[in-house]
């Protein structure tokens, strides 16, 4: 895994903007796994800058979204899709029909899930997949567990994963128990990984996903074994790593 320590949190939100913006001019049909959480709120910032101030493209550009809670629908304030119209598709160019998040609203889990991957499988692949890093190791809603997930499924959320979201709900009450994410399988077939990561209270975890030994105790530690993956963390959260 290629390493990018950058200054703060803007500075790792430009270098990974850059890296997407460098896709997306050179592959203007590109696929992108997107994430949400607080991490890429920046770096969605940036691209929306991008398009808005240089004319950044995103036209031919397809998304697939990592993860969505299950039981929410796709215009509910919490839900991922809505998130996702907030920091960046209601601000650039992507087509609506070419912007994907698991259907949450789909009680059915398996159907929600098998279409998914078809959609993906369709697509031809993510070309590059986006990841923030939960405070256990999680990524997408893949949490620490006896066995790497492989493809898209639904998952119930830990505890530490409901209190870490609830800062976005009125209470803890209000978070929903299951989502439907990307497996672990799904995520290591993109050809390149993006992972953002920023702040203190990341350190010690990215210490063991950089360093430690790959298990599915730790989900993103198995991105030591992507061929192609590059990690821009902050100083703050690489802090543990010197
Ligand atoms: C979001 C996702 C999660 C977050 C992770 C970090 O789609 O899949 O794995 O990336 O929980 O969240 P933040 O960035 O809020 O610390």
């Amino acid at each position: 895994m290629e390493i990018i320590v950058a200054k703060d949190y803007q500075d790792m939100s430009e270098a990974a903007a850059d890296i997407i913006a460098e896709l997306v001019s050179e592959k203007p049909g590109c696929v992108l796994g997107l994430a949400t959480g607080s991490t890429p709120e920046g770096l969605y910032a940036e691209l929306v800058k991008r398009y808005e101030e240089e004319g950044l493209d995103f036209s031919r550009v397809a998304t697939f979204n990592l993860d969505e809670y299950r039981g929410l629908s796709h215009d509910h304030e919490q839900s991922y899709h809505y998130f996702m119209q907030k920091h960046l598709f209601d601000h650039v160019n992507v087509r609506p029909e070419n912007t994907h998040v698991p259907n949450g609203a789909n009680p059915d889990a398996e159907a929600a899930c098998d279409a998914y991957e078809a959609s993906i499988a369709l697509s031809g692949g993510v070309d590059l997949q986006l990841l923030g890093l939960g405070h256990n190791g999680h990524i997408g809603f893949n949490e620490p567990a006896d066995e790497f997930t492989k493809e898209t499924n639904c998952v119930d959320l830990t505890e530490s994963t409901i209190q870490a979201n609830s800062r976005l709900f009125n209470s803890a009450d209000e978070v929903p128990r299951q989502a439907y994410t990307m497996g672990i399988g799904t995520i290591m077939a993109a050809k390149q990984i993006l992972l953002v990561v920023s702040g203190e209270d990341k350190a010690q975890i990215v210490r063991d996903v950089f360093f430690g030994p790959v298990t599915p105790k730790v989900p993103a530690s198995i991105l030591q074994f992507h061929p192609n993956a590059i990690a821009v963390v902050d100083e703050a959260a690489f802090s543990a790593c010197e």
